[in-house]
């Protein structure tokens, strides 16, 4: 691993809190899947943004007087490891992810209230792991106290408690070159697997073989887990926006929509991709996807700095209700059917959300009831989408044809760029992948 954009996301950190500040994160806590086994660790995509280290069990304290970050980790154990594998230890942690010091977990509470003394502002994650707050606090407490005893009369303990993530989101929000090589990465593996999927799908195959199919390319291709767990939805479950069930069997003449992303290197891909079980679309699903899919590719190409996602919005919207009333499954007119909202029936989740070491990323997309305008660096998915349950007032034809076409997208200097192209969305195209 290279230290290097890790160690300068930290010295801007400590350049933001001053000589008055200091900031305290977290591991993320292992977590118990039952009895005595675990679920697959995973580092808190906070800690693991200005750390890049992977154990649980670890404290990262930025201390803005001394402008040093001091990692406290768990010790070596040789038996712990003859069991649960290798950890790195104060030592080897130093040298590794360029700490300025590095010392034992058992250290930071007693670091932390000697550094908490004549601070002016404390940063923490505040509500990521309560009961780290409740120690946080207890320390702060303590020294809030035994400050005022004391005879110097400028020692205090810090009177500010102020939120980290105002600091870390908006440093999130517009990925480095370092992040932008990995998060490409992980939209390319997800594509591979859509296409992967698309190749295996048929009629009478189940649906969990199919997210098989998605794992194992993830895998294949180094992506350790998805970024969530993949919707593979064939028919009528693809109006579940968040089927993640998985265990029908795929029938002919339905439609499969499959939302799935690898996670690699930390980094997120979601990609969704709607397709025919058989090979080919109805005349009905294709009326539906063509509508959709001129919504994505739409949103797409008004992507660029400078561009109001408000507006955006807008123009997906306008595309969707437009096809809707042609195909008449609206009465009445575009504006009105904006206006009243009743399009809320086919499609009622958001346009997109920002991707990055979580899938719904942090940063602000609305600031002072205005939308945050885009910005090279930045990367967010496009996802349009129209769901038709089936009802009495729905023509046979469209019943329980539920479509997204999802992408993701970075913001460039000039435009941007949709790094899971790959990943087949033109009726031709992925009629060609289907039966090639
Ligand atoms: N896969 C989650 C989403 O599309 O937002
Ligand atoms: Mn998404
Ligand atoms: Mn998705």
């Amino acid at each position: 691993m290279n230290p290097t954009p890790f160690i300068e996301r930290r010295h801007r950190v400590l350049s933001q809190i001053g000589r008055d500040g200091i900031a305290v994160l977290f591991a993320a806590p292992g977590q118990r899947r039952s009895n005595d086994t675990e679920f697959p660790y995973r580092q808190d995509s906070y800690f693991h943004y200005l750390t890049g280290f992977g154990e649980p069990g670890a404290v990262l304290i930025l201390d803005g007087a001394t402008q040093k970050s001091i990692l406290f980790c768990r010790d070596k154990d040789e038996l712990d490891e003859i069991w649960n594998g290798f950890r790195y230890g104060p030592e080897a942690a130093q040298e590794a992810f360029g700490f300025d010091e590095a010392q034992s977990n058992s250290r930071w509470p007693h670091y932390l209230s000697q550094a908490l003394l004549n601070k002016k502002t404390l940063y923490a994650l505040w509500g990521l792991y309560p009961e780290r707050d409740r120690e946080v606090m207890e320390k702060w407490h303590n020294v809030q106290q035994s400050a005022g005893r004391r005879i110097q009369v400028n020692s205090h303990a810090p009177e500010n408690l102020a939120d980290l993530a105002a600091l870390l989101d908006p440093m999130r929000l517009v990925k480095d070159e370092y992040e932008i090589g990995l998060i490409k990465k992980a939209g390319e593996i997800s594509a591979l697997a859509h296409i992967r999927a698309m190749q295996k799908t048929r009629a009478g195959v189940g649906e969990l073989q199919i997210e098989a199919e998605i794992l194992y390319e993830f895998m294949r291709h180094g992506a350790r887990f998805p970024s969530y767990n993949s919707i593979v939805a064939g028919g009528k479950n693809a109006c579940c926006l968040h089927y993640v069930a998985n265990q029908d069997m795929l029938r002919d003449g339905d439609l499969l929509l499959i939302d799935a992303g690898a996670e690699y290197g930390f980094y997120a891909g979601d990609i969704t991709r709607t397709f025919p079980v058989n090979g080919r679309f109805s005349a009905a699903q294709k009326d539906v996807y063509e509508i959709v899919l001129a919504a994505n590719e739409a949103v797409i190409a008004a992507v660029k700095p400078g561009a109001d996602w408000g507006g955006i919005h807008l123009l997906a919207l306008r595309i969707l209700v437009r096809g809707l009333t042609d195909l008449g499954l609206l009465q009445g007119t575009v504006d009105g059917n904006i206006e009243s909202q009743a399009y809320q029936r086919f499609y009622m989740h958001g346009l997109g959300h920002w991707i990055g070491l979580d899938v719904h990323d942090v940063g602000k997309r609305w600031q002072n009831g205005k939308p945050l305008l885009l910005q090279p660096g930045m990367c967010t998915t496009v996802e349009p989408g129209l769901y038709i349950a089936a009802a009495d007032d729905i023509p046979e034809a469209f019943r329980n044809i539920g479509i997204r076409i999802e992408d993701n997208i970075l913001v460039t200097a000039d435009g941007c760029e949709n790094y899971t192209a790959l990943a087949p969305k033109k009726v031709a195209d992925i009629e060609d992948v289907m039966h090639g």
